[in-house]
């Protein structure tokens, strides 16, 4: 069997990369070799490779940047998506396709189901919004992950940033109104493998298990990495940023749980796990 990553220096597809069977055959490729807002530089590499699968890790996710550069989030974020989906669908491939708890506007209080109204507040939910629905008017054949607040080997994630912070500051100040689940790309690699290998299609949110303000993730990153730092809750107001964050972007998991007959662990659980197995910044 053989499968296509695009996107494949990205945080999430190293952890992809490493999680595959050893019995399928990978070609990772990342924008040097196939930019994936080229349509025909697209199809030729999915009629050269002929894979069974492609798994799209390509995406412009500096969502600050993309208030800045909408124009590039939509080509990347939601063409690129079309362009693969195009691609899949002449040779009869399978597509697993990342998107975002940003596609909400956060004014939930319970966790977001896969169906509940979609308002993104930002330009890279708008982009990763139009990119699913580019994928579903055209390929039949597809596997859309929902998920959140990623950290994992080889990416720049909000765990290294705390560590980093944590090295050279006594005092820091973290958001705890924004709400969501912390989720490693490993966990999230094995749980969607394990949906491709079911055959599962449609749309999908998968994140570990339980959740958070940014300010009680710190908190536990800096007792786990055994850090001594003054950590202290401030709003999402007192720290502005370009792009308007959701409040509670928590995702309901129930519908993956059914098919994969268990939640991702918890994630206080896969954070010890990542920073035992070694996350030096
Ligand atoms: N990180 C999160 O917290 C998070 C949360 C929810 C959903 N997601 C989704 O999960 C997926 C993986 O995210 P990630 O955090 O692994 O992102 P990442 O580390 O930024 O990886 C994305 C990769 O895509 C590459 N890329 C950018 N433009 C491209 C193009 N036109 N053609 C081909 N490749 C291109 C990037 O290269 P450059 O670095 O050179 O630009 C990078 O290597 C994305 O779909 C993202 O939207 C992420």
């Amino acid at each position: 069997m053989k499968a296509m990553i695009t996107g494949a220096n990205g945080m999430l597809a190293q952890a992809f990369i490493k999680s595959f069977p050893k019995d399928w055959e990978l070609l990772p490729v990342d924008i040097d070799v196939l930019d994936v807002t080229d349509e025909l530089a697209v199809q030729d590499a999915v009629q050269l490779f002929k894979p069974e699968l492609i798994v799209n890790c390509a995406a412009f996710a500096q969502v600050d940047l993309c208030e800045q550069e909408k124009e590039r989030a939509f080509l990347v974020n939601g063409a690129g998506p079309g362009n693969i989906a195009d691609a899949a669908r002449q040779i009869g491939a399978f597509l697993v396709h990342f998107s975002t708890d940003y596609v909400f506007d956060g004014s939930s209080n319970t966790p977001y189901q896969e169906e509940d109204p979609i308002h993104p507040i930002n330009v890279y939910g708008a982009s990763k919004w139009e990119g699913e629905c580019q994928i579903r008017t055209r390929l039949q054949d597809h596997l859309i992950i929902r998920t959140q607040w990623l950290y994992g080997s080889g990416g720049n994630h909000f765990v290294d940033t705390v560590l980093n912070l944590a090295k050279t500051n006594r005092v820091l100040k973290m958001v705890h109104d924004q709400v969501g689940s912390p989720t490693w790309t490993e966990d999230l690699s094995k749980a969607t493998l394990e949906l491709i290998k079911q055959k599962v299609t449609g749309t999908y949110h998968l994140t570990n298990s339980g959740c958070c303000s940014w300010y009680e993730f710190a908190c536990k990153i800096v007792e786990e990495a055994g850090l001594r730092v003054e950590l202290l809750p401030c709003s999402s107001a007192e720290f502005p940023r370009a792009a308007s964050r959701p409040l509670y972007s928590a995702l309901s998991v129930e519908k993956a749980k059914e098919k994969i007959k268990s939640s991702l662990p918890h994630w206080e659980i896969a954070l010890k796990q990542f920073i035992c197995s070694g996350s030096e910044p």
